[in-house]
């Protein structure tokens, strides 16, 4: 039987009026890593390390309990690479596992198109043309034991990032999707459904010795078993010609005026993602996205009203990320973009009928 030792560092920082403490677990097996938990007492955070470890026969090393000075809760530390002027469009630029744990917010949903590892040396066509699949070194691919390594720890510091009613969506292919679904339950999720996104454009199959790949996969799953999520059923039914929306969604892949501000290898359309947001989120809630990218998700997210913090490694991305939040900063592009999605325009059909619209929280992000 194999024991994991976890080590419980008790960091310094109470908050006056919460009494909330935070507490760094370090756990220690063959990779090593760090969580860390803002709960009001040593007793939670165990609680809480137990749950995202259930499987694992975890034994907790009391003797290591260790204080760790000096630690704070870094609210200067964080600087956003932008920020819109109305703080609706937050960007980092670094690196996901070490900003996460570096600022305390919980976000009402997250939406994660994380690296698929495809990255093969592969072909495919694109416009005609025979090119590589391969999309950055970000997406190379390792042992199975580090793709479930990789999933695990971003998804780990994604729940700590998420309020306990909240849900997240995770994009991905036979590649990951398999060891997404098994980290996320074994870390305490209740998978709710897994859509199919069957694309309506998909490239064609170039070694003509099996089908075409035409779908993605998106996991959605709420954090608690036994916390109710919101789910927008309503207008779901509604943009399904009123006939209750099912868990297989045909729509586009990226068509070109959505690259205005260039090319990123897996940018996802804002169709797909709006239809995410309306079905998940009410008017202001704070969505993250740990694997921004060109920052889809805050495009739509700022479209539809919502707010957005999104994390991305690479300078190219986080520039591009900007100049797409500025360009609807112009309100005739705006409501052009708007009115490109299908669900959107549908929805505004309806007038406010079917829109929750609900005072925006006076929470702030902490820097
Ligand atoms: C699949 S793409 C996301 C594309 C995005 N959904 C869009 O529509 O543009 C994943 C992104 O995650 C970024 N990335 C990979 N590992 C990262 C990490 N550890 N921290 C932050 N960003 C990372 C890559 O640079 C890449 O842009």
């Amino acid at each position: 039987m194999i024991f994991s030792h976890l080590y419980i560092f008790l960091i310094l920082l109470l908050h006056p009026l919460t009494m909330q403490m935070d507490y760094q677990v370090t756990r220690t097996t063959a990779s090593s890593r760090s969580v860390y938990v803002g709960v009001s007492s040593a007793q939670k955070a165990e609680e809480r390390v137990r749950d995202l470890s259930r499987d694992d026969k975890v034994v907790l090393d009391y003797p290591n309990l260790k204080y760790i000075d000096g630690y704070s809760d870094n609210k200067q530390g964080v600087q956003p690479f932008y920020r819109s002027a109305n703080r609706n469009f937050n960007l980092l630029h670094g690196d996901t596992f070490e900003l996460l744990p570096q600022f305390k917010f919980k976000f009402d949903m997250i939406f994660a198109d994380p690296p698929y590892f495809l990255s093969n040396d592969g072909i495919s066509v694109q416009s005609g043309k025979v090119v590589s699949v391969n999309k950055g070194e970000w997406d190379r691919g390792g042992t199975q034991e580090e793709i479930d390594d990789f999933n695990r720890r971003w998804i780990s510091l994604c729940r700590e990032k998420l309020k306990d009613n909240g849900t997240i969506w995770i994009s991905g292919t036979y590649h990951n999707i398999f060891s997404v679904a098994n980290c996320l339950t074994q870390l305490g999720f209740k998978i709710l459904n897994v859509i199919t996104w069957a694309k309506t454009n998909p490239p064609p199959n170039v070694s003509c010795r099996y089908f075409t790949y035409s779908t993605e996969f998106i996991i959605w799953a709420r954090k608690c078993a036994k916390k109710p999520h919101y789910y927008n059923y309503e207008l779901m039914k509604y943009l399904n010609d009123d006939k209750q929306m099912t868990d297989v969604w045909r729509l586009p892949a990226i068509v070109p005026w959505e690259k205005s501000c260039g090319k990123h290898p897996t940018q996802k359309p804002l169709a797909l993602l709006s239809r995410i947001i309306m079905a998940s989120t009410k008017s202001g809630a704070w969505i993250l996205d740990p694997f921004a990218g060109s920052s889809t998700t805050g495009i739509a997210a700022n479209l539809l009203g919502r707010r957005f913090l999104g994390i991305e490694r690479e300078q190219e991305f986080v520039e591009m990320s900007r100049l797409r939040r500025l360009e609807i900063e112009n309100l005739d592009t705006f409501h052009k973009y708007r009115s490109k999605i299908k669900d959107v325009v549908r929805t505004e059909e309806l007038g406010a009928q079917l829109v929750v619209a609900e005072d925006v929280p006076e929470l702030d992000l902490p820097f």
